[in-house]
């Protein structure tokens, strides 16, 4: 197959993204496919994809654009299939503040949070320590945990900088764990991780940093906790629309799984998270990105009525 490979990009995370995209196209290599890279950031995108014509797009993009659904919806236009969800998923996903309305509305367990609005009188409806995130970014960027009243504007304005909407979450002290997700109509669950990091806080450095964290399968919780992990990570996906793959981030407090985060592109180098996961159950690298194109071109037919 021809597969172009869309990587790097202007997000704040390009970095990881470029280093994605080289692990997926070596991996796809591999398995015979004929491989080409584009970065949007350097590339007139249109022109090289209509050249190219590729079979399917490997989107290897992650935060801004190419997680958010526009460059999915791009593709849909270009009328080429792509990995992954599609735009709608990609959208309310990239979006924490709508993808904690949704949740809640389904009675999945999320932190308590509130959203700000610039000039807002400041009331917590929950003690510190609390977390002030942007609600469009991933990476940890721009997410500061606050634990006093003193140096919560402060948080808050620097959180504004970076992006238009902004919310407060309470902290949960716990165990940080994420769930792998893979399939269409049929998602299955990958084996659970725990994340360990010196901190607690699992944040840039911890992420992408060789020892930064230690990725522990499957996760220490019991038989229990770990039937509601993995429920609430494929409830989760169906809700929200998710499809081929995606990655769930809780942290779980007192035996309830708390739903962080919604990663509809998870990192792809050799050594992230979902791989990982499905490495501890036989499937390696090379099938998984084979897989996960398979699974996007599925969605492509099926959207098509082919
Ligand atoms: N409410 C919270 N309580 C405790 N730790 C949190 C909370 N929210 C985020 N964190 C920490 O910050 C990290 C990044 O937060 P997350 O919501 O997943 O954003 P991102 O999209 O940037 O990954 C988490 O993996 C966790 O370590
Ligand atoms: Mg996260």
């Amino acid at each position: 197959m021809k597969i172009a490979v869309l990587y790097g990009g202007d997000s704040p995370e390009r970095e990881v993204s470029l280093r994605s995209g080289r692990a997926v196209a070596n991996a796809l290599k591999k398995k015979g496919h004929k491989i080409y890279f584009i970065d949007p950031a350097k590339k007139n995108i249109v022109k090289k994809l209509t050249k190219i014509k590729p079979d399917c797009v490997f989107i290897s993009l992650h935060g801004g654009q190419g997680e958010d659904g526009t460059v999915q919806g791009f593709l849909e236009i270009l009328d080429i299939p792509y990995t992954g969800s599609g735009m709608c998923a990609s959208a309310i996903c990239m979006n924490k503040i709508i993808t904690k309305k949704i949740l809640l509305s389904h009675k999945i367990p999320t932190p308590k949070f509130i959203e700000v609005r610039k000039g807002d009188r400041l009331e917590l409806p929950f003690p510190f320590p609390v977390v002030v995130k942007p609600a469009n970014m991933g990476s940890t960027i721009g997410i500061k945990i606050i634990r006093n009243m003193k140096d919560l504007p402060i948080a808050i304005k620097q959180c504004f900088e970076i992006d238009n909407e902004v919310f407060i979450e309470e902290y949960i002290k716990g165990t940080e764990v994420t769930a792998g997700v893979m399939g269409n109509e049929k998602p299955e669950i990958l084996p659970v991780i725990e994340i360990e990091t010196p901190s607690g806080f699992y944040d840039y450095e911890a992420k992408y940093t060789c020892g930064g964290s230690k990725h522990i399968i499957p996760a220490k919780v019991n038989k229990k906790t770990l039937e509601k992990i993995e429920s609430i990570a494929l409830n989760t996906y169906k809700i929200l629309g998710c499809s081929g793959f995606a990655r769930m981030e809780m942290i779980v407090k007192n035996g309830v799984p708390y739903m962080l985060d919604v990663n509809t592109i998870p990192g792809m180098t050799n050594t992230s998270l979902f791989p990982d996961a499905a490495k501890a159950i036989g499937i390696s690298f090379e099938d998984l990105c084979e897989k996960i194109v398979m699974l996007g071109l599925e969605r492509w037919r099926k959207q098509k009525r082919e």
